[in-house]
């Protein structure tokens, strides 16, 4: 029985690398234009960090995360990567660097939920952390920039919803309110949601099972219970939505599957799209308490990720756009070694060349140069060597010129530049 991939985790070939590329290559072009910097934290962090920061009671926690021990050691492969950014601003003590630090991340996260289209073991994430900024105006900005990603890249058109969690004392009036609405129907929930109610009444409004979804929807509202300030920040968040043209709407039963948010809460999804249920592109919010709670000062921070593979399945299948190249067919051993430098001179150059040191037919060669969509042939046999002239096939206009040999390699730069050049314009 051949290997094959761990369920749920996927090989990326190089005909859909490329649209992985264009998609990192955007998303770090947007974040350098918002200001923020790349940080790079280790797959592997202690068990206890994600436990503590996104909560025991979240499924995450509870059923997702892939542990092994090491040297007494638990450790966890990371199933989303705030976590590890926090820890890492906290350990490096970036604060007393900068009053404000505005970071992003790229890279594989790990939760062994059960695979579907659009929900994988092993997936990606791009994310965007700010320590430092209480806002309201940087979450705006922070959502702006998901907003400007996705209009970059092509995305069909997004939703946007909003909600405020509040802080510590919004959410305790929010849990107390919760409780005394859920407790007398609790027979009619989910087993799951009967055993979460003491401890975490909110996330029943996250349930998927039908009859918590039913309770919920006449659940109290948390815009109702904010406190002044909290309150202020959520006007104060709007009205920078509003200055920046993003349309949204606000939904009081966002909740999201992660504990450590307070106030601003956002998701974005794709509606209509081939991702089914797993139509959430994008997520975040604020979580003001993770740095101290993890032993670092009292700095806010907020940000959000997006489902790397959930924005390619959105995206149109197109194929990769060729890029001019030169395919060099020697006939013969003199030939091979002055292919060689040719070929290595124009990488030198910035021009693609590959060679076919193969020993094959020029009939062979050609087929493989037409094969990998070069632009131009470049024969090299005995009648060439004679007359010190190569013959530059364009494969594309079906054309053919001779070329003395040292004017050759900077022809072929004019042309694929000029190439470069036009495609670029059009
Ligand atoms: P999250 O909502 O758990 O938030 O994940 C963010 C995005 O990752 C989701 O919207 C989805 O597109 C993608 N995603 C999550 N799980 C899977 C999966 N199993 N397969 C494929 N895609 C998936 C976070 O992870 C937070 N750390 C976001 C954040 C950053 N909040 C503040 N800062």
């Amino acid at each position: 029985m051949p290997y094959r991939a761990v369920k749920g985790m996927s090989d990326i070939l190089p005909e859909q690398a490329w649209r992985w590329q264009r998609l990192e290559s955007v998303f770090r072009q947007v974040a350098g234009l918002y200001g923020f910097q790349e940080i790079r934290s280790p797959i592997v962090e202690p068990t206890d960090l994600f436990v503590r920061s996104i909560g025991e009671q979240t499924d995450v926690v509870e059923k997702e995360m892939y542990t092994f021990v090491r040297h007494d050691e638990s450790l966890a492969l990371r199933p989303e990567g705030t976590a590890g950014v926090a820890r890492a601003y906290v350990e490096h003590a970036l604060h007393t660097k900068e009053p404000i630090s505005r970071l992003y991340y790229l890279g594989p996260m790990f939760r062994a939920e059960r695979p579907q289209r659009g929900r994988y073991r092993q997936f990606h994430q791009a994310g965007c952390e700010v320590y430092g900024d209480p806002g309201p105006v940087v979450d705006a900005e922070v959502i702006a920039l998901v907003m400007d990603f996705f209009g970059r890249l092509g995305l069909p058109p997004v939703t946007l919803r909003i909600n405020s969690l509040g802080g510590s004392e919004t959410r305790e009036r929010y849990r107390a309110a919760l409780l005394s609405y859920f407790t007398p129907v609790a027979s009619k929930l989910s087993e799951h949601a009967q055993a979460r109610l003491g401890a975490n009444p909110l996330r029943i409004l996250d349930s998927k099972d039908p009859r918590d979804q039913e309770v919920a929807a006449g659940a109290p509202s948390v815009l109702d219970l904010l406190t002044e300030s909290d309150r202020a920040h959520y006007q104060g968040l709007l009205g920078a939505l509003d200055a920046l043209g993003l349309s949204y709407s606000v939904d009081p039963r966002l909740v999201r599957g992660l504990d450590y948010y307070n106030r601003t809460l956002f998701e974005i999804n794709l509606p209509s799209s081939e991702l089914g249920a797993q139509n959430a592109v994008a997520g975040g919010g604020r979580y003001d308490s993770m740095v101290h709670e993890l032993g670092g000062p009292n700095v806010p921070a907020i940000g959000f990720a997006l489902g790397i593979e959930r924005v390619l399945l959105s995206l149109p299948d197109v194929p990769q756009p060729p890029s001019a190249f030169c395919y060099i067919c020697p006939l013969g051993a003199e030939p091979i070694r002055m292919a060689l430098g040719w070929a290595r001179e124009l990488r030198a150059r910035n021009v693609r060349a590959e060679i076919d040191g193969r020993g094959a037919s020029l009939k062979s060669q050609l087929r493989r140069a037409n094969a990998l969509g070069a632009r131009w042939a470049v024969v090299l046999g005995d009648a060439e060597l004679e007359t010190g002239q190569a013959t530059v096939k364009d494969l594309s206009a079906h054309t053919q010129r001779n070329v003395p040999f040292d004017a050759l390699l900077g022809e072929l730069c004019t042309a694929s530049r000029t190439l470069a050049e036009s495609e670029t314009l059009s």
